[in-house]
């Protein structure tokens, strides 16, 4: 692995044959240097601060993009059949380290991604997420509300070489543990449902499950990606504090309990490889055995 430093503050990766994006959470390899202060936000060290944003045609569209991706569902609520945002799990706009920032994704694409089985462009990663995280539809590649969030994506990745990886990017994986969904349901009333709500309904934070929740096909719907989430960013106003296997039982107790379906999963993974953890069955892989 390469290290170049640029102008003494951007640490970055070379993507030697990185495809951390195929089986996320994509960890930060240990020997890349922290980016970011304790804390874990990457403002002040990547964030391209707002008076970079130029004052014309594309700054206005930088600024309707993040817009979009904050207030999703009052922007687009065609596109959205949830209550979350965009925000809701990539936080600070999509600025903060090691939960999964948008920063240096833009020049990361095109890219293989194995749950499609092909190579895809950004538009189509950021429909993914429209799809499945927020339960509802795609965008058309050429809407102005695309090219809008396209361009604050690459607003985000500003100076970050084409295929370089930031470090922070996606998030810590935590080591598989078998997973326990009653001692989950009781580390969920004590530290989780004054936010989520009792029954998961939501509060002061988005649902946790039910209808207004992420689909079964999201990739937060899979056990080792929302056990790394809850690990690295909850409780969201004491973050870290849970021991890896607290984040296991409270992420397998959040992902027993009902939520949207999403028509067409088992076709995920078209050439039989999913990862160990996705929470249905697929063709591809039932035709290989
Ligand atoms: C202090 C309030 C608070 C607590 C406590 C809290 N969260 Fe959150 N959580 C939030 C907020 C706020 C967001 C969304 C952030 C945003 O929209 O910017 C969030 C987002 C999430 C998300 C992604 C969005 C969604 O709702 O699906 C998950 C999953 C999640 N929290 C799980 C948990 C779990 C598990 C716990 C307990 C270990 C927990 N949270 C404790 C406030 C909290
Ligand atoms: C319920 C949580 C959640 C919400 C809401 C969400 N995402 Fe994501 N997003 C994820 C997860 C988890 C990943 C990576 C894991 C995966 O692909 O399975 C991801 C990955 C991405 C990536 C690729 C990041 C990278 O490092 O390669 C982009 C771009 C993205 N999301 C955009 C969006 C957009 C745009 C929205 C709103 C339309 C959105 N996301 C809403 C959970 C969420």
């Amino acid at each position: 692995m390469t290290f170049v430093r640029l102008a003494g503050r951007l640490t970055l990766l070379l993507a030697v044959a990185c495809d951390r994006a195929a089986d996320v959470p994509g960890a930060s390899p240990s020997d890349v240097p922290a980016l970011t202060a304790a804390g874990g936000s990457a403002r002040g060290a990547l964030t391209p601060h707002d008076s970079l944003i130029p004052v014309d045609f594309l700054g206005a569209s930088i600024r309707r993009g993040r817009g979009i991706l904050a207030a999703t569902r009052d922007s687009l609520p065609e596109h959205v059949g949830n209550q979350l945002r965009c925000t809701s799990c990539h936080f600070d706009n999509g600025t903060r380290a090691d939960v999964m920032p948008w920063i240096g994704v833009y020049g990361q694409f095109p890219q293989y991604r194995a749950r499609s089985g092909g190579v895809q462009i950004i538009e189509d990663r950021i429909n993914d997420c429209f799809e499945r995280s927020m339960n509802g539809k795609a965008l058309p590649s050429d809407s102005r509300a695309m090219r809008d969030i396209v361009a604050y994506m690459a607003f985000l990745s500003r100076e970050i070489p084409v295929g370089a990886k930031v470090a922070g990017q996606g998030m810590p994986a935590v080591k598989p543990l078998n997973a326990d969904t009653s001692r989950g349901a009781a580390i969920y009333a004590t530290t989780c449902a004054r936010c989520h709500g009792a029954n998961g309904q939501g509060g002061v934070a988005p649902p946790a499950w039910g209808s207004g929740s992420y689909n079964i096909g999201a990739g937060m719907a899979r056990l080792r990606t929302a056990a790394a989430f809850v690990r690295v960013s909850m409780p969201y106003d004491k973050p870290g504090t849970l021991t890896d296997q607290q984040a296991y039982d409270v992420a397998a107790y959040l992902n027993s309990r009902p939520r949207p379906d999403f028509s067409g999963k088992e076709k995920d993974w078209p050439n039989g490889d999913p990862p160990p953890d996705v929470a249905y069955p697929t063709s591809a892989l039932a035709a290989k055995q």
